[in-house]
C-alpha cells in the first residue's frame, strides 16, 4: 500500500490486484448457525403474520436474479438512478473532494461505477470499501474493478450492515462518503430505518458524507408493474429465497407450492412482497430444528420496499445529524439522490440531550 514521493499513480500501478485488494469476511461461514442467520429465521417463521428478512434474497443466484431486474423495462429506479448519477457524479465528486467511498450493499458495483469515473477524472486517490452479503458477488467484482481502475484499493467486507458500519477499517483518505444507493432503504420499517440512520452518524466523523438514493412515491399502477414484470424475473428472485433457505439450513421448502404477491399498500406507502402457500403444508429447516406449518393462502411477507416523501425523509435525515446538502432527482421526480454531511457527533450528543461520550 505504498505510496511514492515521486508520483503516486505510477507507483500504485506497479501494485498487482492481489496487493490492491483486501476482502474481510465479517462472519465466519461455521458461526452462521449459531449467531443471528438462523434466528432472525426462526422468529420470523414462528410470529404470526409470518415474515422473513430480504436479506435472504440475495445468494449468489439471487443476486444474479436481481441484476436481471434492474434491466427489466417495468422496473425504473435502477435506470432513473442511473441517469441521475451519470448527470451529477461529477457534481458529487466536486462538492466532497476525495474521499474514500464505502458502499453498502455494492452488488455489482454498475452504478458505483459512475462515481468512482469522475472521482478518477478528477485526479483524486481512490479507495473503495464494498459490503455485501454476498460473498461470492463482492470478490468477483472487486477483482473486476481492480483490472478497471489501476491505481484503485479495495477493502472489501462480506457481511451484513450492521457488522460492517460497527468495525469500518480507518480511513486513508481525507474523507470518505458512505454510498447507501439504489433505494434499499426502502427495505427498512420505520424502527429499522431510525436505527440505521443512527449508525450511519456513528460511523461517520463530523463533516464526512452520505449519499442516499431513493424511490420516491408515485402512482400505484407504476410500482405495481415494477413489482409483477411481464417476464416472471421478480416472482423467481421472491421464490429464490425458498431455495436459499434450503440450502443454507438444510430446509425442504416446495417452490412449487409457493407463488409470488406483491401490492402497494397506498396507506403505508410500501411496495409488499410476499410468498402465499398454496395449500396446507409443513416445512422442516433441519438446521434449525423447526417446523413451519402453513394453512391454505397463507403468506410469508419477504420484503417492503417504502416509497419516499421527499420532504419527509430530509427532514428524518437532520434529526440524525445527516444534513441534506444537495438533492438531484429526475424530470419525473419519481427518484432522489440526496448527498447529506454529518454533523459533528459531539453536537449532536448535546442536541439529543443525553450526555457526550467519549470518542
Ligand atoms: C434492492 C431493495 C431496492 O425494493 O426495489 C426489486 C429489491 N425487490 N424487486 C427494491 C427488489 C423486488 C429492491 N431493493
Amino acid at each position: 500500500m505504498s505510496v511514492s514521493k515521486t508520483g503516486s499513480s505510477k507507483v500504485a500501478s506497479q501494485n498487482t490486484i492481489e496487493q490492491r485488494l483486501q476482502i474481510q469476511h465479517l462472519q465466519e461461514p461455521t458461526l452462521i448457525f449459531s449467531s443471528s442467520l438462523g434466528s432472525d429465521v426462526v422468529k420470523g417463521l414462528t410470529q404470526t403474520p409470518k415474515s422473513l428478512p430480504p436479506r435472504y434474497f440475495y445468494d449468489d443466484y439471487g443476486s444474479e436474479l436481481f441484476e436481471q431486474i434492474c434491466g427489466l423495462p417495468e422496473y425504473y429506479p435502477t435506470r432513473t438512478e442511473t441517469a441521475i448519477l451519470q448527470k451529477f457524479a461529477d457534481e458529487i465528486a466536486k462538492i466532497t473532494g476525495a474521499c474514500e467511498l464505502v458502499e453498502l450493499g455494492s452488488g455489482s458495483s454498475t452504478k458505483t461505477r459512475i462515481l468512482l469515473n469522475a472521482y478518477n477524472q478528477l485526479g483524486y486517490r481512490l479507495r473503495y470499501v464494498p459490503i455485501d452479503v454476498s460473498a461470492g458477488m463482492l470478490a468477483s467484482s472487486a477483482r473486476q474493478l481492480l483490472v478497471d481502475y489501476p491505481s484503485m484499493f479495495v477493502h472489501a467486507l462480506a457481511g451484513t450492515y450492521e457488522l460492517a458500519l460497527a468495525q469500518l477499517p480507518p480511513s486513508q483518505l481525507p474523507s470518505r462518503m458512505i454510498c447507501f444507493i439504489g433505494s434499499t432503504l426502502g427495505n427498512l420499517n420505520r424502527q429499522e430505518c431510525d436505527m440505521f440512520l443512527s449508525q450511519i452518524t456513528k460511523a461517520l466523523e463530523g463533516g464526512e458524507y452520505f449519499l442516499l438514493g431513493i424511490d420516491l412515491q408515485k402512482p400505484k399502477d407504476i410500482l405495481e408493474a415494477a413489482y409483477n414484470d411481464s417476464q416472471g424475473v421478480t416472482a423467481a428472485f421472491n421464490l429464490n429465497m425458498l431455495q436459499h433457505l434450503n440450502w443454507l439450513l438444510e430446509g425442504n421448502f416446495d417452490t412449487t407450492q409457493f407463488s409470488h404477491w406483491a401490492f402497494y399498500n397506498e396507506k403505508e406507502h410500501q411496495i409488499e412482497m410476499h410468498l402465499r402457500s398454496a395449500r396446507s403444508q409443513t416445512v422442516q429447516l433441519r438446521a434449525l430444528n423447526l417446523t413451519v406449518n402453513f394453512a391454505p393462502g397463507e403468506t410469508i411477507l419477504t420484503e417492503i420496499s417504502r416509497k419516499f416523501n421527499l420532504d419527509t425523509i430530509q427532514h428524518e435525515l437532520k434529526t440524525k445529524g445527516l444534513v441534506p446538502q444537495k438533492v438531484w432527482t429526475d424530470p419525473n421526480k419519481w427518484y432522489a439522490v440526496i448527498l447529506c454531511q454529518a454533523i459533528d457527533r459531539n453536537y449532536l450528543v448535546r442536541f439529543d440531550g443525553n450526555k457526550p461520550s467519549i470518542k
